[in-house]
């Protein structure tokens, strides 16, 4: 689709850690962004959507909207699948309606991680949390609706500007205290949201659907994009490693989850820079950090 000119909502765009840089990648692109938040419209009350809807007249509609609380997850399944599973067929419904492009994103947490080579659109989901399973059912009830005009992309590991995320969490315990100890057996594609954003925006540009996964090429463990992250901005702290039994989670992560970003790649030509470079642009110039 062209972006020039585009009339895009983006649910979750005004206060979500990717609407924010989603919105951000549109406006740069030429497109009109309208980033809503849950008082514009609530995505568990499809009537206030279709009302937005019918008001302003979108060329795109693209759902940045989520339960993501992981741990938090397993506590409150109902809301989870409620906006996780539920929530993804409807508004693919009401974009059908419109004849609308839907953009959706998922997660690699679909995946129980028992794979030791990086996870392709081939690949079936086999989650091992409440997260991931509700995330699983948003993508099955929109394989299930088979809109044609929908877009799923399974992302990973988000850092980015706009809200915490865990490289933010590490950098303000790296100020208070002079060792921490991260996981390093939980491996995966961490992922900037302003290249995924941007990458989203050459998808769209390609008239891609169906199912993509994407992220910053490379992967490592939480303890190497701590430790990389808190070397990069220069604090004097050390970052030890330790495995998974040395910080109990409610919800079970997987220990691998490196998403095959072949697909994406064929598609727009593009190979994602790796995640350190896409780290150093976040610590050093986004947060201004760094020696
Ligand atoms: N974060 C990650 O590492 C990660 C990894 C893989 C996949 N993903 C997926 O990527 C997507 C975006 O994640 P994110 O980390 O950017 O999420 P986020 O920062 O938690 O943002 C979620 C957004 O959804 C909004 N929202 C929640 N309930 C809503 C409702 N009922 N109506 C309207 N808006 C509502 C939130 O608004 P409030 O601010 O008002 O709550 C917020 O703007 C999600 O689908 C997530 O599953 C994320």
């Amino acid at each position: 689709m062209r972006m020039e000119g585009a009339r895009i909502a983006v649910l979750g765009g005004r206060t979500g850690l990717l609407g924010q840089a989603l919105t951000t990648a549109f406006g740069r692109a030429g497109a009109l962004p309208f980033p809503l938040s849950r008082r514009d419209c609530d995505v568990l009350d499809p009537l206030s959507v279709e009302q937005w809807l019918d008001k302003n007249d979108p060329d795109l509609l693209v759902n940045a909207t989520g339960y993501t609380q992981v741990d938090l997850a397993e506590d409150e399944p109902d809301q989870a699948f409620a906006l996780n599973g539920s929530v993804p067929p409807l508004l693919a419904t009401l974009a059908a309606r419109r004849a609308i492009p839907f953009v959706h994103y998922s997660t690699d947490f679909v995946f129980n991680g028992r794979k030791r080579t990086p996870y392709t659109e081939y690949d079936e989901p086999n989650a091992v949390s409440v997260y991931g399973i509700s995330k699983a059912d948003g993508e099955r009830g929109l394989l299930k609706l088979g809109y044609e005009r929908t877009l799923i992309i399974r992302i990973s590991w988000l850092f980015g500007p706009g809200r915490t995320n865990f490289v933010k969490k590490i950098l303000g315990l790296a100020d208070v205290h002079r060792k921490l100890t991260v996981v390093n057996d939980q491996v995966g594609s961490p992922s900037y949201t302003p290249d995924i954003a941007e990458n989203t925006v050459k998808l769209l540009e390609k008239d891609a659907t169906g199912l993509f996964h994407l992220a910053n090429s490379g992967e490592t463990s939480w303890h190497g994009l701590a430790n990389t992250a808190v070397n990069l901005a220069g604090k004097d702290c050390t970052v030890s490693p330790v495995p998974t039994t040395a910080y109990p989670t409610k919800a079970f992560r997987p220990s691998y989850s490196v998403l095959d970003l072949a697909k994406f790649t064929r598609t727009t030509g593009i190979t994602p820079r790796r995640w350190e470079d896409a780290l150093r642009q976040y610590v050093l110039g986004d947060l201004g950090l760094g020696a």
